[in-house]
């Protein structure tokens, strides 16, 4: 009963470590390298190998390696097969974390005070109390609850956004389609934490920032296909958005010329908001595997029909 796993190989030797002491029973391959395939019973993957069902007959669970499962291929993905994502205490905090950076950067000015910096110009602008600026979640999953667990000291109104309808004290909740304007209508910094499906691809263009109050902010941690890369910078261009941080784009690393490089009203960070960590993620993957072997359900399956 072995374990592989096919994802940073840096990492993947702390995994290793990990397993070797507290999981001995449970010999742990690091992809290309799998031992007998016969015996692999679970794998940790980033992307699985294509032929993931002929190549490990007896596979039992497919867990990714990170939050989201969008970068797989779940139709390739044999279907008796769980498909587990991470759900691990240091990745949603570092997240947690990262939201709060990138709400502050646009609450406080950051971007125009950095602007005035480089033209070195000493110019205030006028501080807005947190308790105007309307925080606004889309995602109230695992990351998206911690986030705005976060926010709240704050004091920012905050509202969150969901698939399914939700009640969080003190945060005015809005779901489904039928919620979504008037979510962004009371939105001054909107913060992408939804997963990437056929629903939610393209949801950051040129209608949703329209419906946003003029001089609204975006933090976007999702993934690179909820964005429409060209809407975003006409919606800074006219003015109408006033900043936006951004973790994740549709191709990365972003390629020279893409035009967030160098865009004044954007920070660009390279899909860093939030890593896996294996200091704790090993241990999530061993609960997990032993809730499996004791016949338990896994904690962060997949929905398919869903795709998150
Ligand atoms: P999660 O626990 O599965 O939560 C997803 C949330 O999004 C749920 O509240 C869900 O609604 C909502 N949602 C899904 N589809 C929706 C739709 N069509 N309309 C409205 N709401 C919808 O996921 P998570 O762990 O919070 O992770 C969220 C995403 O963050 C990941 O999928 C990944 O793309 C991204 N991420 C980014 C980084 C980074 O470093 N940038 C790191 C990790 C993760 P329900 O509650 O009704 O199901
Ligand atoms: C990283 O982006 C993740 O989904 O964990």
């Amino acid at each position: 009963m072995t374990v592989v796993y096919k994802s940073d190989p840096v990492r993947g030797r702390e995994w290793a470590a990990i397993l070797a002491e507290h999981a001995p029973d449970l010999p742990f391959h690091m992809w290309p390298e799998t031992g007998d395939p016969a015996a692999v019973r679970y794998l940790v993957a980033w992307q699985p190998p294509a032929d993931i069902g002929t190549l490990f007959p007896n596979l039992e669970v497919m867990f990714s390696v990170a939050a989201g499962v969008d970068q797989l291929d779940l139709s390739a993905v044999p279907a008796h097969l769980p498909v587990v994502r991470m759900v691990d205490p240091n990745l949603i905090a570092s997240m947690a974390e990262y939201v709060v950076m990138g709400v502050l950067m646009l609450h406080r000015d950051l971007l125009d005070y950095l602007q005035f910096q480089r033209d070195g110009r000493w110019q205030e602008i006028r501080v807005t109390t947190a308790a105007r600026r309307r925080v606004g979640i889309m995602g109230l999953g695992s990351l998206g609850t911690a986030a705005i667990e976060r926010l709240r000291p704050f004091g920012f109104p905050l509202a969150g956004w969901s698939r399914s309808p939700k009640a969080i004290a003190g945060v005015e909740c809005f779901a489904g389609e039928e919620g979504f304007h008037a979510f962004l209508a009371r939105t001054d910094i909107l913060v992408c934490l939804v997963p990437l499906t056929p629903e939610t691809r393209g949801i950051l263009n040129a209608e949703t920032f329209a419906r946003l109050p003029a001089g609204a902010g975006l933090v976007q941690v999702g993934r690179g296909g909820h964005l429409v890369d060209a809407d975003l910078v006409a919606a800074l261009d006219s003015d109408h958005l006033r900043g936006a941080i951004v973790d994740v784009v549709s191709t990365e690393p972003a390629p020279p010329g893409h035009p967030f490089w160098n865009h004044p009203k954007i920070v660009l960070t390279p899909h860093v908001a939030s890593m896996t960590q294996p200091q704790t993620a090993a241990h999530v993957f061993l609960d997990n595997v032993r809730r499996h072997q004791r016949g338990e359900p896994l904690l962060g399956t997949v929905d398919r029909g869903r795709g998150y």
